[in-house]
């Protein structure tokens, strides 16, 4: 098949949207998979799970007739949420064209409209779906007007599916032919090949999805990397039909997958460039390395061997590309790990699945962002841990300090829009945009602080709407702000693992929530003991444990006056003595509790 009869495209969709169910009917009409056996498809699927393989299951080639002709389809799977943007623009890379779906009960939502400028603004052609029509609560006008007002798309393009039934899903494919363009690679040229996504197989190693976008791919081919000038031998190439299906040659204009004997999935930098030895060129536009965005420090709990956690969080870290991993010291909790995140879906995410994993043997430190620190000799830093924050007595050298925004994007019902601009105020939010849709429902748009993202806003956005809100973002970028570090002292030692970066007019009232916490965790104490939240160098809260006095009286004598004074006075100096000292026990109860997001 030549390649002016490829078609490359993607789904763009909120997610629960339908984007699998859509995928599934089209594999089906191409006969990639049985009619009806979807139930078997997934046991083979999670067969190849069992044995450490990640499936994608949604990217996947197609043969299609359309009107007499064959056409070879590939549909290109994105990740769904933001935090991948960088990703996702590496997937629509290698597409003309894509699907917008929309769900004909929930209209457009956050996602779509975030993915939809995405996909927009890299030259897609958009084919507007609207999905679930045979829903009582579909609204199809709506979606119409919603599709024609807010994207400026022609909605006599519209095709009205319902995934689930397979109503008028024949009506897709014949529109993917004839709207979405060819790909434009040239066949008979030097290789040259987008890495697109890549994962890891217990059995092959890194399996990289790649689009070939001039030349051909085969096995045996000696090929390198744009960006790590490192090279490779192609062990194996092929099609993912759903699952990798061997064949001899990839060519210009499919996306397909090479296996070239990397040893981690790190080697993988999505948007690589790669070429054939000795014939480099110009590599693809693009690239954007993905970089960590939310932080967080792990420790083993006691008596957990660090050994056997490292080796866990390592496999962990081995599937999972986009996360980076550091060793990292605590004089409170020890030796440790940095784990960075693109965001903060993915560290929640990964972070359930480590809580899972090790339970209460991992202690899990408050997220943070990156903070850019500006010197007055106009060096830079950028720190991913607040112990790396300015000192009070080194602040005189910093001349700026920044903190990273994103524009959010958030759909509700109209009724919210009062609480919610409460809540993004309450938040430091900043308004950039308020759309009335015509569904009843608004768009606003707001800056945020990146941080604020972290801290359970969405959860915060969810209850105050009753789960109807949905949200995505955009980085926007670092902007000054005024930051300090706050501490959590015990006995005048600040304990290092709980110190948190802050905009100080949160750290009043976060002050007294952690000195309280902190009390309550550690309760029952020998000696007295004071915690204090202390932002920079001042004192935000204190609170303090009276120490619980041993009766060492109970069994004497009452008329016993010289013995018991002794007594009473011998526990005074031995208290002083530990006081002095100052060195209480801390529990570590008492930093799990602490920690926990309950
Ligand atoms: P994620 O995989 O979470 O991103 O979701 P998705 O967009 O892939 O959606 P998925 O295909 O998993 O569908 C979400 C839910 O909607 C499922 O319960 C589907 O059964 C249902 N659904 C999908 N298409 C239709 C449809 O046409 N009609 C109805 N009634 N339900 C549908």
């Amino acid at each position: 098949i030549p390649i002016d009869r490829y078609r490359n495209f993607s789904i763009v969709a909120h997610v629960d949207h339908g984007k699998s169910t859509l995928s599934d009917r089209l594999l089906e009409l191409t006969g990639v998979i049985q009619k009806g056996s979807k139930a078997q498809v997934l046991d083979r699927l999670d067969v190849e799970r069992e044995r450490g393989i990640t499936v994608k299951a949604q990217t996947c080639t197609m043969l299609y007739n359309h009107k007499g002709e064959d056409y070879l389809l590939h549909l290109v799977d994105t990740p769904g949420h933001v935090d991948f943007r960088s990703e996702v623009s590496r997937s629509y890379a290698s597409c003309k064209g894509a699907l917008l779906l929309v769900d004909a009960s929930q209209g457009v939502q956050a996602q779509t409209v975030a993915n939809f400028y995405l996909a927009y603004s890299m030259g897609l052609r958009l084919i507007p779906v609207i999905n679930k029509i045979d829903m009582d609560a579909a609204d199809i006008p709506r979606s119409l007007d919603q599709i024609e007002h807010m994207f400026e798309l022609d909605t006599s393009d519209v095709v009205k599916v319902s995934a689930k039934t397979g109503l008028n899903v024949e009506q897709v494919l014949p529109a993917v032919v004839e709207k979405i363009a060819p790909p434009s690679g040239i066949v008979d040229s030097r290789l040259r090949l987008l890495l697109v996504d890549s994962w890891y197989d217990n059995f092959l190693g890194v399996v990289c999805l790649v689009y070939i976008s001039d030349g051909s791919l085969k096995k045996g081919q000696k090929i390198f990397s744009a960006h790590t000038d490192i090279s490779y031998d192609v062990k194996e190439v092929g099609i993912m039909y759903p699952i990798p299906l061997k064949t001899d040659i990839i060519t210009a204009g499919q996306v397909g997958y090479m296996v070239i004997g990397m040893k981690k999935s790190s080697e993988a930098h999505i948007g690589d460039t790669f070429f054939t030895v000795g014939q480099a060129g110009e590599p693809l536009a693009g690239f954007e390395e993905a970089k960590p965005m939310v932080f967080v420090g792990a420790f083993p709990a006691d008596g957990v061997e660090f050994k056997v956690l490292d080796e866990s969080i390592s496999h962990l870290v081995l599937n999972d590309r986009s996360v980076t991993l550091q060793k990292e010291t605590s004089t409170a909790l020890g030796q440790g790990w940095r784990l960075g995140f693109l965001g903060t879906l993915h560290a929640s995410v990964f972070q359930e699945r480590l809580e899972k994993e090790h339970g209460a043997s991992i202690i899990i430190t408050a997220p943070t962002v990156p903070y850019r620190i500006l010197y007055n000799d106009d060096t830079e830093k950028i720190i991913s841990n607040p112990d790396d924050f300015p000192s009070v007595e080194n602040r005189q050298k910093v001349s700026v300090l920044q903190e990273p925004f994103v524009e959010a994007i958030m759909t509700f019902p109209q009724e919210y829009l009062g609480r919610v601009i409460k809540l993004c105020e309450a938040h430091r939010g900043e308004q950039v945009e308020i759309t009335y849709l015509t569904t009843g429902q608004v768009l606003l748009k707001y800056l945020l602080p990146m941080a604020q993202l972290v801290d359970d806003f969405f959860g915060r956005l969810k209850g105050l709407t009753q789960g109807y809100a949905s949200l995505d973002y955009e980085e926007a970028g670092y902007r000054p702000s005024d930051l300090v570090k706050m501490e959590l002292l015990v006995n005048g030692k600040g304990i290092d693992a709980l110190a948190q970066v802050m905009h100080r007019s949160e750290t009043v009232n976060k002050g007294k929530v952690w000195v309280s916490k902190f009390k309550e965790y550690l309760k029952y104490q020998l000696f007295e003991v004071v915690i204090q939240a202390k932002a920079g160098n001042k004192i935000m809260a204190r609170e303090t444990i009276k120490a619980k006095r041993k009766d060492v009286l109970a069994k004497l004598h009452a008329a016993d006056i010289s013995r018991r004074k002794k007594l009473l006075s011998r526990q005074k100096e031995g208290k002083k003595s530990m006081k002095s000292i100052g060195n209480i026990q801390i529990p570590q109860e008492a930093y799990q509790g602490f920690l926990s997001r309950a």
